[in-house]
């Protein structure tokens, strides 16, 4: 039987790379009934919303969604569909695993790490505050709970899936009370799992050591505005952010998309590489159970990549994503 999953191509770069990732998974042979809907600025000018109604019930019926970018925009705006999403979903993990594969270049080549980032609150309440003309406020809201269950989370995935350490990132130096309490309450949760070693780091220090040699790290947990800075960060160790997947995950629901935006300087251009997405799909494809179809489209990309034809330009080839797209089909189909 076909899986449901919602689909949401978002803007700028987001339907080019989402229309090649559809393609790539109907070519492996995995049924999946999409059901399309807009966000964003697509959806403000059909909806006047940029998260409607619509699109929250696909959701919670399906439970499961794929999604490409959506701009922000700096400064002025609606708030951010992107944190709608997670706030009413209660999608709470942000999951970003940063992997080095063979054939994109990069600084690094042993980089295995796996980000998770709390996805609810943090500076991304909007909570912004014009005190008096030229003063101004943002609160930072860190709650026991949402460290908690955020801490306890990461401490099952460890186990789950053979990690052994998680490094909490913080500035509890600072902000001794928010930054303490997300630290104190990981030390907490750390004691119900002796097997894997919990230990902290300071946020400037870990950017350094990042990227002085990223292989002394397993897994990071971070809150929310952190995970989002030192994650892109550590795309670059990688090769950037056209390779890094990530996944929005509650109890619930899921939703799956790639750690980079909507590249409005490339929109439009058929430039776009969809491996991101696509990566973010292969974790869609394992939570939907389709392991082997995942596996098989995974050791497609791992080939392409390092035979090096009909690589995108960000990946220092020439090809178009269409072209790209067309290379990694063939791959998976050679496979079949
Ligand atoms: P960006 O990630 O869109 O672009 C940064 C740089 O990386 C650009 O040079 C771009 O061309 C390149 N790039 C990004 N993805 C690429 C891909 N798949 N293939 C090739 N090159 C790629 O970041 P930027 O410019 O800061 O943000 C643009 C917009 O995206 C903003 O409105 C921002 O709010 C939004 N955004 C949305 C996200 C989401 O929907 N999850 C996440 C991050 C940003």
């Amino acid at each position: 039987m076909a899986h449901k999953v919602t689909l949401i191509p978002g803007d700028g770069i987001g339907p080019e790379i989402t229309d090649a990732v559809v393609k790539i998974i109907d070519a492996a042979g995995v049924e999946i009934e999409w059901d399309k809907h807009e966000a964003g600025i697509p959806a403000i000018q059909e909806f006047g919303k940029s998260v409607p109604d619509g699109l929250i019930d696909s959701i919670k019926e399906n439970k499961v969604a794929l999604k490409g970018p959506i701009t922000t925009l700096v400064g002025k705006g609606f708030r951010s569909a992107n944190v709608t999403l997670r706030k009413k979903l209660d999608l709470f993990v942000n999951l970003r695993p940063v992997k080095s594969i063979g054939g994109v270049p990069s600084r690094y080549d042993k980089v295995d790490l796996i980000i998770v980032r709390e996805n609810t609150e943090d500076l991304y309440t909007g909570i912004e505050n014009l005190i008096s003309p030229g003063v101004t406020q943002a609160i930072k809201v860190v709650t026991e709970r949402a460290s908690e269950r955020i801490a306890r989370w990461a401490f099952e995935y460890a186990r789950e899936h053979g990690r052994k350490k998680i490094t909490l990132v913080h500035k509890a130096n600072i902000m001794k009370i928010s930054d303490g309490l997300f630290l104190r309450t990981f030390e907490e949760v750390a004691k119900e799992f002796p097997d894997i070693e919990a230990e902290d780091r300071i946020v400037d220090a870990i950017c350094m050591n990042l990227v002085m040699d990223p292989t002394k790290f397993d897994m990071l947990l971070l809150g929310n505005m952190f995970g989002d800075i030192v994650s892109d960060l550590a795309a670059g160790l990688v090769g950037g952010l056209g390779v890094v997947p990530g996944a929005n995950l509650g109890d619930e629901y899921a939703i799956f998309e790639a750690v980079h935006g909507t590249a409005p300087d490339i929109a439009g251009k058929n430039y776009a590489n969809p491996t991101a997405l696509l990566f973010s799909a292969l974790l869609m494809l394992k939570h939907l159970g389709q392991i082997e179809a995942a596996d098989r489209i995974w050791k497609s990309i791992v080939v392409t990549l390092a035979m090096g034809n009909n690589l995108t330009r960000d990946l220092g080839g020439k090809a178009t994503t269409t072209e790209y797209r067309d290379e990694l089909i063939k791959e998976i189909g050679s496979r079949s």
